[in-house]
């Protein structure tokens, strides 16, 4: 088990890649925590149905108070802070399914609510746990960015950007903490098609990306980011840090 005895959290782990990262976690002998603003609560039964330790929050990332709270009870109940998954964000498509919209049509309101949760939320939560990670000599803080933060697409302007931001952040923050032994890196996956994306594209279209768009012509899975991430998270990724790790099978190599 390459996570055995670390203790974890996983943000926005309600749902989607979050979940599946949680549940591989567990089976890989991590303690977890796993908050979202949605009910963890059934994530939490499963993992408890394996056998896993876990403890499940109500979190909002863009709050101080709750994502110092989120570190705090982490703490109390596991007594330490391994790894923090910054994986919680918003695509957008969920709430507001006009979100392909031209770059004009874009409002502040839009701005600020995606900055707020994929940007401050990171930041947030990483200010949160480093104090924790400090004084027990070391941890990892895993960012989960996005291919976009590369392409840019333009009807996604504010996502991308806020997933650049990300992969900006993992530079900095492992510059700052690297005297600590905490390392930061982030993962990039391509188009997956979580309940968030499903909402978001139809499955024309992501066939079309996988047979044309990725160099690798299979569909990206949740568990192939979960292998990345658990690997930059256990012991064997020890000297790395400040990296952005794409999984998106080729996607924009093209
Ligand atoms: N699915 C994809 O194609 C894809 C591609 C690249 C990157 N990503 C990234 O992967 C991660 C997971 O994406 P997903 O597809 O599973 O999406 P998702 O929407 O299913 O999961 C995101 C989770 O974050 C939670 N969340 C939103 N706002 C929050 C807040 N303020 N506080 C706490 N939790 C909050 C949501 O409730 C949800 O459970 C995200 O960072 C996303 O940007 C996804």
């Amino acid at each position: 088990m390459r996570l055995e005895n670390k203790v974890a959290i996983i943000t926005g782990s309600a749902r989607g890649m979050g979940r599946v990262f949680a549940r591989r976690f567990a089976e890989e002998g991590a303690k977890l925590t796993v908050c979202d603003v949605l009910d963890c609560s059934p994530v939490a039964e499963e993992i408890e149905a394996i056998g896993g330790e876990v403890l499940a929050l109500k979190t909002d990332v863009t709050s101080e108070k709750d994502t110092a709270e989120m570190a705090q009870k982490t703490a109390d109940r596991f007594g330490r802070i391994d790894i923090l998954v910054n994986n919680a964000a918003i695509i957008g498509s969920i709430e507001n399914k006009d979100f392909k919209k031209p770059v004009e049509e874009l409002t502040a309101a839009d701005w600020d609510r995606i900055l707020a949760v994929n940007v401050k939320g990171v930041f947030l939560c990483s200010k949160a746990v480093i104090p924790y990670m400090k004084k027990q000599g070391g941890g990892k803080i895993l960012n989960i960015a996005s291919t976009v933060a590369f392409s840019g697409l333009p009807h996604f302007l504010h996502y991308s950007a806020s997933k650049g931001s990300v992969v900006t952040m993992t530079r900095g923050l492992a510059t700052a903490l690297g005297e600590f032994n905490i390392n930061v890196n982030a993962v990039a996956p391509g188009l997956i098609m979580t309940e968030a994306m499903q909402a978001t594209y139809s499955q024309e279209f992501f066939q079309q990306l996988v047979e044309n768009g990725q160099l690798i012509h299979k569909s990206v899975q949740p568990g192939d980011v979960a292998s990345a991430v658990v690997f930059l998270a256990s012991d064997e990724a020890d000297k790395i840090t400040g990296q952005t790790l794409a999984v998106n099978a080729g996607e924009y190599l093209h």
